[in-house]
């Protein structure tokens, strides 16, 4: 029985059913659907998540999985939709608490729900004490993509610490699995680890106070043989970035949970009768083509459901393509000041650039890392007449300004922490550990977090900014949080990340068209969290045109490649000291979207006209590039000789081919590219941006003809780090 069909605000249909006889919730956006029940215990338990079935399709009542001998309850083989740690669970919980009296048992059980337009709520409720926790789930009806959370309760006149709470777990059936995730470090961030799944826990977390280099919220899960092109894939996202853990457990019956929400490690929150407490959100989603399909949804959810929306563009179902930048780190790093920047904007501008953004340096006592972080006025060595004359200056040549600022940051040496110094994470008599010199201020204070949001405020109503690339260059060390009696402290894990999504929204609200970069050295804050609030995201300091095509490999799991930005810079490069064309860097850095970062103050006139070519026909095809249907053709990966992109915007109207050569062996010539995603029956011109098709190729053949024969690049096409790249447009 249909109680509820609905639209999504991508306007296509979704629909959400609940069948009272059978005790059954389903759930139907896009090609997925998904159904959990109530079973004859009151455990909520996982029915179905897979491709969508009929409308007519029906499920019996839950039934619990049985006993296990005298060692696995039914309790901890039950796949529950979100289970408490109590009554024997050996498995990750959903939730895990202890009351002041000591009891830490906690078992949930159904108690009501509430339909919603496109999703449901469901009220869970301890067996003995007043512990509520509402399940949230929305599906997108577009992509089938689930968004869940839950909502932890005290309704009783104790406190209740809870020492884990996760967004949601998902189940697979038992089967063999591929689980990938990503790892990295600092200008190593986006590879793309896979490994068959074994009984055990995986574990994929950051403990640092915000999301890290080093892992990020993602996993996908292929059945058996499924590959890039096939087969199932159940993949998903969190949108929290502070501390966060996703545990894919294959457990004792082999069937896969993956729990995940807050890291429990160091964490405790204490709810006072008539408190609650959120929990991030988890999106999960499911496809039956392979890891480009769960790719390609997740890019079209993260474009029309996450990322914001400037007033400009308040009614657009997808934000605006990212504008081309120019950001002046790599050219002068901290020694900014009027002349200079203003040398840098004239040729910018000549390149057809959209906005300069002037980088770290331009404030407080700021010559090296050592001191300014904290002290947000401009300096008046460096800029004696303030901001304006340079923002003048950029606008008179038909750019936007863009700023850097490190908010969440302070040196020991600035008047802040001078005057301040009980405002940094820290615990009292202990030492406070520096990394670049500088210490995290305690966002999760009232005090910090209302000097933030004015010093942004003040700057950004004194001054015609349209971009704040917004930086975060350290993770946590001693986060104490000494204001709070020491059971209350731990909670900085969650405050300070509400406070830092509450800043954020409070500036796009009071300055609407403002555009905020998501950037910690690089990509350290990249998640779906941060995305609601921030347009784009700086992926990795490592502008390595070759290291990158790895990187944004990666990132294009997860990731759509509207946010990627994507610098050119100096070659020889300053991190592995490679030497490239400047026509391979720009199509590298054209794979998403794209920036100037070189110092172009040195440029001449080939490498100007070569810029100024390919930003304009980058201008071109930019939709296609960054908000089409992305397939990876050949993976750059495990030192690839080869590898190839290829978009294709929604109305298979247009598509962009990148290619890249490594470096050729043994005289071998490009693969051909068989493409994919167009139309058969059109026909589509081709025409190259860079680089030549193999003599012969056809200027319009049929989609079929460039999906089944596919294109041949140039036999000369060899060499080391070679880029080409070509557009089809229907005819
Ligand atoms: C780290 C960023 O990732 C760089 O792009 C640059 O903004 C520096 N910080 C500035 O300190």
């Amino acid at each position: 029985m249909i109680l509820a069909a609905a639209l999504s605000a991508s306007a296509q249909p979704a629909s959400v059913n609940f069948d009272p006889a059978a005790k059954v919730f389903r759930l139907d956006g896009g090609g997925t659907s998904y159904a959990f029940g109530v079973n004859a215990h009151g455990e909520l338990q996982q029915l179905y998540w897979g491709g969508r079935l009929g409308a007519a399709d029906t499920f019996p009542q839950a039934v619990p999985m049985p006993d296990w001998a005298s060692f696995d309850s039914s309790y901890t083989n039950t796949p529950q939709e979100y289970a408490g740690w109590g009554a024997g669970l050996f498995v990750e919980p959903g939730l895990k608490v202890t009351w002041a009296d000591g009891n830490r048992d906690l078992v949930l059980h159904y108690e009501s729900h509430k339909l919603s337009a496109n999703g449901v709520d469901v009220v869970l409720k301890d067996i003995k004490r007043p512990v509520y926790v509402t399940l949230h789930y929305a599906i997108d009806g577009e992509t089938g993509i689930l968004a869940r959370s839950a909502t932890i309760e005290n309704r009783g006149t104790e406190a209740v610490t809870v020492e884990q709470a996760a967004a949601a777990a998902w189940t697979l059936p038992p089967a063999s699995y591929t689980l990938n995730y990503l790892t990295g470090r600092w200008a190593g961030e986006w590879s793309l680890t896979q490994e068959a799944l074994h009984p055990g826990a995986r574990v994929i977390e950051s403990r640092r106070g915000s999301t890290g280099h080093q892992a990020n919220p993602w996993f996908a899960i292929q059945a058996g043989e499924s590959s890039e092109d096939h087969g199932e894939v159940w993949f998903g996202a969190l949108g929290w970035s502070g501390s966060w853990r996703i545990t894919v457990e294959q457990d004792q019956l082999d069937e896969v949970k993956v729990t995940g929400g807050f890291n429990p490690f160091d964490f405790g929150y204490v709810l006072h009768p008539g408190q609650s407490l959120e929990t991030p959100v988890f999106y999960g989603g499911h496809t039956a083509h392979g890891l480009g399909g769960a790719s390609r949804l997740l890019h079209r959810f993260e474009l029309a459901q996450i990322l914001p929306r400037t007033a400009a563009t308040a009614k657009q179902p997808l934000p605006k393509p990212r504008p081309v930048i120019y950001n002046s780190w790599e050219a002068t790093e901290m020694n900014v000041n009027l002349a200079g920047q203003s040398a840098l904007a004239e040729k910018a501008a000549a390149l057809g650039i959209d906005r300069f953004v002037m980088d770290d340096g331009w404030f407080g006592q700021r010559k090296t890392d050592h001191a300014g972080l904290g002290d947000w006025y401009v300096n008046p060595e460096k800029f004696p007449n303030g901001l304006k004359p340079l923002i003048d200056k950029v606008h008179s040549l038909k750019m936007d300004f863009g700023l850097w600022v490190e908010p969440e940051m302070v040196n020991p040496d600035s008047d802040l922490y001078r005057k301040h110094p009980e405002w940094v994470l820290n615990f009292p008599g202990r030492p406070r550990n520096e990394q670049r010199t500088q210490l995290v201020l305690n966002l999760a204070r009232p005090d910090v977090r209302a000097y933030v949001l004015g010093f942004l405020d003040k700057l950004l109503n004194e001054n015609d900014i349209a971009f704040l690339k917004w930086d975060y260059n350290r993770n946590w060390s001693e986060p104490g949080w000494d204001q709070l009696p020491p059971t209350e402290q731990k909670k900085v894990y969650v405050e300070f990340t509400r406070n830092l999504y509450a800043i954020l929204a409070e500036l796009r609200h009071r300055h609407p068209n403002v555009e905020i970069e998501s950037c910690s050295g690089g990509g350290g804050r990249v998640d779906l969290g941060i995305l609601h609030y921030t347009d784009e995201v700086w992926p990795s300091d490592n502008t390595d045109p070759f290291d990158r095509l790895t990187q944004q490999d990666g990132f294009s799991y997860a990731y759509t490649p509207q946010v990627m930005m994507a610098w050119v810079t100096d070659s020889p490069h300053w991190l592995n000291h490679r030497a490239t064309s400047l026509s391979y860097r720009m199509l590298s850095s054209m794979q998403g979207s794209l920036g100037i970062g070189a110092n172009i103050g040195k440029w001449g006139d080939e490498e100007m006209a070569t810029a100024r070519r390919l930003i304009a026909a980058y201008h071109d095809v930019q939709p296609t590039i960054v908000q089409g249907d992305l397939f990876r053709l050949i993976s750059p990966r495990d030192g690839s000789e080869f590898s190839a992109t290829q978009t294709v915007s929604r109305d298979k109207g247009q598509s962009v081919v990148f290619a890249f050569v490594h470096s050729t062996q043994k005289g071998r010539l490009f693969p051909t590219l068989k493409l994919k995603g167009l139309d058969p029956a059109a026909q589509y011109a081709l025409s190259a941006i860079e680089g030549k098709a193999r003599t012969g190729t056809p200027a319009v053949a049929s989609g079929a003809w460039w999906m089944n024969h596919g294109l041949d690049m140039d036999q000369e096409f060899r060499g080391d780090f070679q880029a080409s790249a070509f557009r089809l447009d229907r005819k």
